[in-house]
């Protein structure tokens, strides 16, 4: 029986491009658990967007001479394009700025005030007269109350590593305009988050997440407290009661909504108006947050606290694979100083399958981890040439030597054949056993070690000798037949991770597309079934190529 999963992956701030990190941490694993998934059968639906609104934005924007929306209409449209070239295929990609998305937060918000979680209180926030609005954090430098640093950020001293709130300055003023701040009252609404303390302990009790995400989170719930959900600028939701003006929603109450109402938009456009209601009011649905370490809080306490405080019976989110964090070659990624790879650039250059298979390899599940030039040309060459892509070729022009391209009769197989046949099962589940657990570490692994195994099998059997002679030309067929399965199932547990290749694969195989897990697995070939004339699965990366690239790097690398 198919089973419901609603699929999400962190909506992505339309504030810069995606880049290896993020795909690394959040959107492949999702992406690939999603097609997995699917061809398990299930009803999945991977659903993202943009996270268009706060702080964040504004600011860039500013700093760039843009209003706020031809900034994230910029980054919304160029982050869609990166994701399709990436073949990251969302049922949904919405973005927080569409106009329905207003819809389901207010009402969160209205909600949570009936039913007397949330409350106004006043405070004294950093306003700068010549401007004539409060300013944020990020807008504010000052003197370091600490070690009287100047030019210390508003939240946190670049010299000292202090951290404290921007109120706490000595001389605040606009990093904008360089103006004076001067601290004035103003109304904020505030989430009692600490009303929700035992229910959520209840809730997370049964919880089998990861260590890294269970013990930051149980650490969390243990010192709740409200949290203003409201903030003073115009960007943003609206806040759905009389009088104000010049407030909105703050982005992280707005934004997890936003897997709710993206949800909406997609049932809308591909099913119909109620169909949202399958995944997020129906207990049975699975949902999956994927998201890097530091959304964990958001994800596994604010926003199910949220939905407690609902009418409707939401949703709470069944698992959380929340990825640490992925450097480039030893240091973090950060496009300020120069230390990026530009994905547009770099995908015109090399594969979807390769940036795709790579960062699966490196995925950072249990530790931060790394993409380096060296690594990439190891993967692309050693692992998917020379394993995988050696496979096919070998067995194909060997097919197309001996047989003529058609699947050979089977017949008299040997202990040697037996055993290939028993490994390729193991294989194929130790590949779903590692989806199924969110390690795609683990998955690229197993699809390599089936790699290997058809190769050492071929080898072994030396069917290029069985050919010479009448007698034994049956165990050459009996070899060619058995790596036919073997890449059958090779595409099978390849699909998720390197789309194209898996597809190109099966077209080679004559194995028609779409065929869910089961039915590949039970995919019988038929002696005289064409095959195709391979062709090149993958492409190997020379040693110029890796030293233009580093070269590239070091040069844009700001000292
Ligand atoms: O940290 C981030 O990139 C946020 N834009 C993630 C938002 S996730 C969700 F709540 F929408
Ligand atoms: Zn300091």
């Amino acid at each position: 029986m198919s089973d419901r999963y609603l699929i999400t992956a962190a909506l992505l701030y339309a504030n810069g491009a995606v880049h290896f990190g993020h795909l690394a941490g959040a959107y492949l694993p999702a992406d690939a658990y999603t097609r997995y998934r699917k061809l398990r059968g299930d009803d999945a639906v991977y659903i993202c967007g943009s996270d268009e609104y706060g702080v964040a934005i504004t600011l860039s924007a500013e700093l760039a001479s843009n209003t706020p929306k031809e900034h994230v209409d910029f980054y919304h449209k160029l982050n869609m394009e990166l994701f399709k070239k990436l073949n990251i295929n969302f049922d949904h990609y919405s973005r927080t700025t569409h106009k329905e998305h207003d819809i389901p937060v207010q009402e969160f918000f209205l909600e949570l005030v009936e039913n007397g979680y949330i409350e106004e209180k006043v405070t004294e926030q950093l306003y700068s007269e010549q401007d004539n609005k409060f300013l944020a954090d990020r807008y504010v430098i000052g003197t370091c109350p600490k070690c009287k640093a100047e030019n210390a950020r508003g939240d946190e001293c670049p010299s000292c590593a202090a951290s404290y709130e921007a109120t706490d300055l000595i001389d605040p003023r606009s990093k904008m305009t360089n103006s004076p701040l001067v601290l004035k009252p103003t109304k904020n609404w505030f989430m009692r988050f600490d009303l929700f303390k035992d229910k959520l302990l209840t809730w997370l009790s049964d919880k089998k997440w990861k260590p890294n995400v269970l013990n930051f989170v149980e650490e969390y719930v243990k010192d709740l407290r409200p949290r203003a959900i409201t903030r003073d600028s115009t960007w943003g939701v609206k806040i759905p009661l009389p009088d104000t003006e010049g407030k909105v929603l703050y982005v992280w109450f707005d934004a997890p909504i936003g897997y709710i109402s993206a949800t909406k938009e997609w049932a809308k456009l591909t099913k119909n108006e109620d169909a949202w209601k399958d995944y997020w009011l129906d207990p049975s649905t699975k949902l999956i947050h994927f998201i890097g370490k530091d959304n964990i809080p958001f994800h596994a306490i604010f926003f199910p606290a949220m939905c407690m405080g609902q009418n409707k019976p939401y949703k709470l989110v069944d698992e959380i694979p929340a990825n640490e964090f992925l450097n480039l070659e030893g240091k973090q990624f950060s496009k300020s100083a120069g230390w990026y790879i530009d994905l547009e650039k770099f995908l015109d250059e090399f594969s979807a399958d390769q940036v795709r298979y790579t960062l699966a390899a490196n995925a950072p599940e249990s530790s931060d981890s790394e993409f380096t030039f060296a690594d990439f040309q190891m993967r692309c060459n050693t692992e998917l040439v020379g394993k995988f892509g050696n496979l096919v070729n070998r067995t194909l022009v060997f097919a197309k030597k001996q047989t003529d391209l058609k699947v050979p009769v089977v017949e008299n197989l040997e202990e040697i054949d037996e055993k290939f046949l028993k490994d390729i099962e193991k294989l194929t589940q130790d590949a779903s056993a590692a989806y199924e657990s969110f390690s795609l570490r683990k998955a690229t692994h197993v699809i390599m070690e089936l790699a290997a195994l058809g190769n050492v099998y071929f080898d072994a059997k030396k069917p290029w000798v069985d050919a010479k002679q009448d007698e034994t030309r049956h165990r050459m067929q009996n070899t060619i037949a058995l790596c036919l399965v073997c890449l059958k199932q090779l595409a099978l547990i390849s699909a998720p991770i390197v789309p194209e290749a898996s597809k190109e694969l099966f077209e080679l195989l004559g194995v028609e597309q779409g065929l869910s897990w089961d039915k590949v697995v039970s995919y019988t070939f038929k002696s005289g079934d064409h095959l195709k004339t391979p062709k090149i699965l993958f492409a190997k990366i020379e040693d110029e190529v890796i030293e233009k690239h580093l070269e590239k790097l070091h040069s844009l690398a700001k000292a």
